[in-house]
């Protein structure tokens, strides 16, 4: 069996945090947990990979994460020759915007053992979540049928006090049977510069916002 874990944070719907979210998890199973972590930049617009060289400036040293830029049809290749070297690989998938990308992301999905689905906690984003959850569930089934472990778990980002986020997550958990993390992450300035060179973790604001949500990835996860 593979050691490597490949994991997504994938949503059909742009600007949901999937890219961020990414980030944060990468650096900090890098740094907290000393894990060897990839990143695949499948984005066409290459959003990880413009953010790794402008942080770069700033740094003398190197980044926690790889972070690798390349084309959808190519990840499989990818990870078949070189996924192997690495504890955890996350793929960062584009918004799907027409039916020919959503064909690829959706392929690259199978490719992952983890689907982690961040939710913003409107109605209108629930009921597209709703329907990339219905696409995950036939992966998994898949998989399943096949013998392969696979994860899903759906999670609230920029959370606030509206209570239509609060009302989400239990339309997201009961009614739609997405299973939900505990843990939200709160809308926040501080999750807007995600850094691959530094752990959110390692600063107090970083850990008292962010440590409850990556505690509760790593218990789902068995990482120790
Ligand atoms: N928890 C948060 N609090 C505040 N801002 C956030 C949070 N999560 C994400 N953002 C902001 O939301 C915007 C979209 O985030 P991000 O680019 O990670 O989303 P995405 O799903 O990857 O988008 P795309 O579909 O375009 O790839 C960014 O400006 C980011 O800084
Ligand atoms: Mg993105």
């Amino acid at each position: 069996m593979s050691k490597t874990t490949v994991i997504s944070v994938a949503n059909a719907k742009g600007g949901v945090g999937k890219s961020t979210v990414t980030m944060l998890l990468a650096s900090a199973l890098a740094k907290q947990k000393k894990k060897k972590v990839l990143i695949l930049d499948t984005d066409s617009q290459e959003s990880i990979s413009i953010w790794l060289k402008s942080e770069q400036r700033n740094y003398e040293t190197d980044a926690l994460v790889t972070v690798e830029a390349l084309a959808p049809n190519h990840v499989q290749m990818f990870l078949k020759k070189f996924g192997e070297d690495y504890d955890f690989v996350f793929i960062d998938i584009p918004r799907m915007t027409n039916s020919l990308n959503e064909a690829t992301n959706i392929q690259v999905l199978y490719y992952c053992d983890v689907i982690l689905i961040p939710a913003i906690g409107s109605r209108l984003d629930v009921m597209s979540t709703s329907r990339f959850f219905k696409i995950v569930q036939d992966a998994a089934k898949k998989k399943k049928e096949l013998g392969f472990d696979f994860k899903v778990l759906g999670f609230l980002n920029r959370e606030t006090n509206r209570r239509d986020n609060q009302e989400a997550k239990e339309i997201l958990a009961k009614n739609m049977n997405i299973p939900m993390m505990e843990a939200s992450l709160r809308e926040l300035k501080l999750f807007t510069s995600p850094s691959l060179f530094e752990s959110i973790l390692d600063t107090k604001e970083g850990r008292d916002r962010f440590e409850p949500f990556f505690n509760e990835f790593c218990k789902q996860l068995k990482i120790k």
